[in-house]
């Protein structure tokens, strides 16, 4: 029988996806807005519990973005994250909930953890750059958990997907990730069959690119009572290191975009290298991304091509 699971910020992102994973593995699922329940605030927080009576928390709503994001806001997002984060947390275990799902995030990891990224590291330094004060506070927020499985004995799992990208992506350039960007980028070049498309670095910083559908079916195995994955923190990922210059190429055959591709090396391209250890997710959630990088970009492109303002 499936359970009663609360996801909040189940309208962003990989919210959407994971309301309709949750609800295909046959849970019923409540995923109410910031307009009906604002998480900033302790009294909404309360409402929602005890409106709601959930059996399972997924924890999924937070103050994020891409790099410009946060710079313009880290206080906000430091702000915001541990507290939503600490305040979920401690009305779920009042309510008597029987398990929390935290969506943590690879900004927690120090700037220098060795590669690939492995989950004992996370404590050997500090999260760094621009989204150094997000990730401190999804750190925060393991140590609550922790806290609370000693303290309390109550139970969560904290996960750690790679770069999310899918239909449903946030194009905004205010707001976007890497993926989304360069889509966007490049599907304007082909359509205006512009001569060459410009990027900033060198093109040779790698990172992980973890499609939205196999990071739902992550959420999904954490959320499963007949798993006990423990409350240490599991990364969500491929393990598969793609440049952005490969990543790039990708995309540009996915938009059909037949031009050059220039690097402007004078700008910054942030870490050199990222991505994952993702042995603990198989061993603990039996978890394996299914989704090939060259289908989900183009069936991304296809998505943005069909919904943009
Ligand atoms: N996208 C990625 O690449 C990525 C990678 C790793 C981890 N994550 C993590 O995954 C989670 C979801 O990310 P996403 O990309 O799906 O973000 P998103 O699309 O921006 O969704 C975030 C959601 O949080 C909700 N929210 C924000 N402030 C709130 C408040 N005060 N009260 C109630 N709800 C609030 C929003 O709800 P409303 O829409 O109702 O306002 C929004 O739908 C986050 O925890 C993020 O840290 C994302």
């Amino acid at each position: 029988m499936g359970e009663r699971v609360l996801v909040t910020g189940g309208g962003g992102f990989l919210g959407r996806f994971t309301v309709e994973a949750l609800r295909a593995a046959g849970h019923a699922v409540d995923a109410p807005r910031s307009r009906d329940y604002d998480l900033t605030r302790q009294t909404a927080v309360q409402a929602m519990m005890g409106d709601l009576r959930p059996h399972t928390v997924v924890h999924l709503a937070a103050a994020c973005g891409g790099i410009q994001a946060n710079v313009a806001s880290p206080g906000r997002f430091l702000y915001e994250n541990a507290l939503m984060g600490l305040m979920v947390l401690e009305e779920a275990r009042r309510v008597g909930v029987s398990r929390l799902v935290l969506i943590s995030t690879t900004c927690a990891y120090p700037q220098d953890a060795p590669l690939p990224l492995n989950e004992r590291d996370f404590w050997n330094g500090p999260p760094t750059g621009a989204t150094g004060p997000y990730g401190m506070a999804k750190r925060l927020l393991h140590e609550a958990c922790a806290t609370y499985e000693r303290q309390y004995g109550f139970q969560s799992v904290v996960l750690v997907p790679a770069n999310l990208y899918g239909p449903g992506d946030h194009f905004d350039p205010a707001q976007s990730h890497v993926v989304p960007a360069l889509i966007r980028r490049y599907v304007e070049a082909a359509d205006t069959r512009a001569p060459s498309v410009v990027n900033w670095g060198s093109g040779r910083a790698t990172r992980e690119f973890l499609h939205v559908r196999d990071a739902a079916a992550g959420i999904v195995a954490a959320v499963d009572p007949a798993r006990s994955p423990g409350v240490a923190p599991i990364n969500l990922g491929t393990g598969r290191e793609t440049s952005i210059a490969e990543l790039t190429a990708a995309v540009a055959r996915a938009a059909g975009f037949t031009g050059e591709t220039l690097w402007d090396t004078t700008k910054p391209e942030g870490q050199p290298r990222r991505f994952l250890d993702v042995t603990r997710a198989r061993d603990a959630l039996g978890f394996e991304a299914r989704v090939d990088l060259d289908a989900g970009l183009s069936e991304t492109v296809s998505w943005f091509r069909e919904n943009r303002p």
